[in-house]
């Protein structure tokens, strides 16, 4: 996984967190861009609490009753565009979602999630403060539109995978070539907050990107966003393979769920939703990854409770099998 050596070699005194949390639902709803709309414009893949539904409101952590997540108090949720394969005959497929290296087996789909300190190893002697309840956020914008923008999107990344655990080169676009062992999509959210606002027009201004590359950091928050919050971000693995016996002579066939065949505009959205302190106390622990499981200090489940847990499916569409078109488009 990683920085995986890097985390052997040095001891870390503060606390990061990873952990999978499996697919709760793939669905048209987006309760932070389209509260309301049911469907909303295009298809997202959700991990976490079963709360999930097209208007969220209020604290997260107390509504629901099931996570996907490993961590049994983090009813968040968590969701990305859906990659689909374009057959040269016009059809699309939606591409499956696999399980990440260095979690659990069996894991259902979804996604791996970090919470991490400034770095791996430092707060940058600055304490971290848990999102509170009712924040949420977005990074990157389907209307991202040249390779250029793209590049300025530094935590929003393509990995051509070898296996699982091919981490580098991070690419600002779909690889243009085969990848023997799927596509992993990353997104970096910002970590600067305002210290005021929950959310904001654009779901982004209330906060602010330090973020470099990889998970290196890139320095103090501004004075604007003064409060530094936890590094989210998210690996999703695609497994491309399935359609390798079918990749045209034209180029990269795969495509983004709302219509997106460059990967320029690759978004995640977040909605926070851990229960009470429990976040904050594990920022303030020293526990890394799996480390932190088993109530040191937080409270975790099996595999199975993970991929039992589902949202309940509110609009209904052929999100299989091959479409004639992307949904929504
Ligand atoms: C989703 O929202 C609708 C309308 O507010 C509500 O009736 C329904 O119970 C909600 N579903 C879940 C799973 O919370
Ligand atoms: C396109 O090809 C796929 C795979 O062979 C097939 O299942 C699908 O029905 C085809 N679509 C059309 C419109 O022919």
């Amino acid at each position: 996984m990683r920085w995986s050596t890097v985390a052997l070699l040095v001891a870390p005194a503060q606390a990061a967190l990873r952990f999978g949390c499996s697919t709760l639902s793939i669905q048209r709803l987006d309760p932070v861009v389209e509260p309301g709309n049911a469907p909303s414009a295009h298809i997202h893949q959700i991990v976490g609490g079963d709360a999930f539904n097209a208007t969220m409101n209020g604290d997260i952590g107390e509504q629901g009753a099931c996570t996907t997540c490993t961590f049994t108090e983090d009813f968040s949720n968590y969701w990305t565009a859906v990659m689909y394969f374009k057959h040269t005959n016009g059809s699309y497929k939606r591409v499956p979602i696999m399980q990440n290296a260095a979690l659990p087996n069996g894991i259902n789909g979804g996604m791996t999630i970090y919470y991490t300190q400034k770095d791996f190893n430092s707060n940058g002697n600055q304490k971290i403060k848990s999102f509170p309840p009712g924040f949420r956020m977005t990074v990157g914008s389907p209307g991202t539109d040249s390779l250029d923008k793209a590049k300025g999107h530094v935590g929003l990344r393509y990995v051509c995978l070898t296996d699982k655990n091919t981490r580098f080169p991070e690419l600002p676009d779909f690889p243009a070539k085969q990848c023997k062992g799927g596509i992993m999509t990353v997104h970096h959210f910002p970590s600067c907050w305002d210290g005021k606002n929950l959310d904001s027009p654009d779901h982004q201004a209330h906060m602010y990107s330090t973020t470099k590359e990889a998970f290196a950091e890139a320095g103090p928050c501004p004075a604007s966003h003064p409060v530094r919050m936890p590094q989210v971000a998210y690996e999703t693995l695609w497994d491309t393979t399935q359609f390798n016996n079918m990749w045209p002579s034209t180029g990269q066939p795969f495509v983004l769920s709302f219509g997106d065949a460059k990967g320029y505009g690759t978004h995640a959205d977040y909605m926070f939703g851990w229960k009470g302190d429990s976040l904050q106390r594990a920022m303030d622990s020293s526990c890394m990854f799996n480390a932190c499981e088993g109530g040191k200090p937080l409270k975790s489940q099996a595999v199975a409770a993970m991929n039992k847990c589902a949202a309940k499916k509110i609009v209904q569409e052929n999100i299989d099998g091959w479409v004639s078109k992307l949904p929504g488009q």
